[in-house]
């Protein structure tokens, strides 16, 4: 098809204001994949679970049993809030995904979390909505909310999560101008790519702050169930009592990427509105009913509890490499949970030091790209330690030590 030559078909000319926004006419090569030739890489780019860990056994036999069971519903249309069997799992706070029980039908289960994403913005954005994040964030995100033909403001973290004052300076600078902004949305713990846990003190602010002003929160639990040692504090859907609030979860990141399957909770007036702007037939009801039976069967939670040990055991590897190797170089705090190490380089430019490093087999993103506004950028790199062994983790400070050093030489 590519060999025929039709004149007429500008497909750049055809595209979408969001569709260009995402640069989907442009070619160009993505500053996510970093070619390297070492013969030995460590890919510290992506967050996802550890790959020789995804309970593969367990879910086949999970997959089989409702397969086999013969009942031809679970391979069709499933077009409300998803198998009610795994919503009420959702919905009892003894499974640990919610600490707010109200009914199954606060839940709506989508096409991973990245399905909620877009769900909730084809239900609440129109272009030019604003949309606070935190200041950088997970790019995907980001993405959704321009390809929708929303504005993305960013707001600067602390140690404890997104800033109040600059939420509370721009929330009155778009009142003056007449600027809507339709939501907040926040990774509030174990915060990708920062790592930071949000304080109880912002949480219920934030909150507030939203009610009395008209604003939905987007709580993005994506990695709260991956913490080391502590449960994080109070999530904000439970603080505002369900009002106001989103809180998107899924189970990509303690079981596996592909199953594509995550959900929302809020009240359910929302949860009925976002049924019906939903336009993608449901998803997949035999994965819904696998996934339940899996939790069901309490080999979930012994797998999360599992996950929770090696990912300690793997940030605090990685930790302590870079501080052996690397202290003159890197300033970083660890993470009490999720998947990622967020470092600041103190004498050379991130950008450059991605590049060195890939020389020496280490693949990583530049911090730039987890921002849209350049200027926030504040000379950072994210390792992402799920993806490797504690053996090899330990491999990464000498490594960068190298890089540091050929830069700086
Ligand atoms: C914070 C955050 N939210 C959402 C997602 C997307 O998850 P899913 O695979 O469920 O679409 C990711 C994936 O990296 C993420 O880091």
């Amino acid at each position: 098809m590519d060999s025929i030559t039709n004149t007429n078909f500008d497909v750049e000319g055809l595209l979408s204001f969001g569709a260009k926004a995402l640069g989907a006419g442009v070619e160009s090569e993505s500053r996510w994949e970093i070619p390297t030739d070492h013969p030995d890489p460590i890919d510290l780019a992506v967050g996802m679970p550890a790959p020789d860990k995804i309970p593969m056994e367990s879910l086949a036999n999970h997959f089989s049993k409702v397969l086999l069971s013969g009942n031809p519903a679970e391979l069709e249309y499933e077009y409300g809030r998803g198998k009610v069997d795994l919503r009420e799992l959702l919905n009892d706070p003894a499974n640990g995904f919610t600490t707010l029980s109200q009914t199954p039908d606060n839940f709506i289960l989508f096409n991973g979390g990245s399905g909620c994403m877009e769900s909730f913005c084809a239900t609440f954005l129109d272009p030019g909505d604003i949309v606070l994040v935190e200041g950088p964030s997970f790019s995907g995100t980001v993405e959704t909310v321009l390809k929708f033909q929303g504005r993305i403001i960013e707001v600067p973290v602390s140690k404890d999560g997104m800033s109040l004052e600059s939420i509370e300076e721009i929330v009155s600078s778009c009142k003056k101008n007449g600027e809507v902004i339709k939501a907040i949305y926040t990774i509030n713990d174990f915060h990708n790519p920062t790592g930071i846990t949000m304080s109880l003190h912002n949480r219920q602010m934030i909150g507030e702050l939203a009610l009395n002003n008209g604003i939905i929160i987007l709580e993005d639990a994506t990695y709260s169930g991956l913490f080391f040692d502590e449960i994080p504090p109070p999530d904000i859907y439970s603080v505002n009592q369900g009002e106001g609030v989103l809180r998107m979860g899924t189970f990509s990141k303690t079981i596996a990427t592909g199953l594509r399957l995550g959900w929302l909770q809020g009240s359910s007036e929302v949860i009925n509105v976002i049924r019906k702007t939903r336009s993608d037939m449901g998803n997949v009801p035999f994965i819904q009913t696998a996934v339940a039976n899996f939790i069901q069967s309490s080999e979930y939670s012994s797998h999360v509890n599992t996950m929770r040990s090696l990912y300690k055991a793997q940030c605090k590897s990685l930790s302590d490499s870079l501080k052996f190797q690397c202290s003159d170089y890197l300033d970083f705090v660890e993470p009490k949970g999720g998947f990622f190490l967020w470092l600041k380089c103190l004498s050379v430019g991130s950008g450059e030091l991605t590049e060195a490093a890939s020389k020496e087999g280490l693949i990583f993103p530049d911090g730039s790209l987890f921002y849209q506004d350049p200027s926030f950028h504040d000379n950072h790199i994210r390792l992402a330690f799920s993806g490797n062994s504690v053996e090899r983790l330990d491999e990464v400070g000498l490594r960068l030590r190298k890089a540091f050093e050929k830069l700086l030489d």
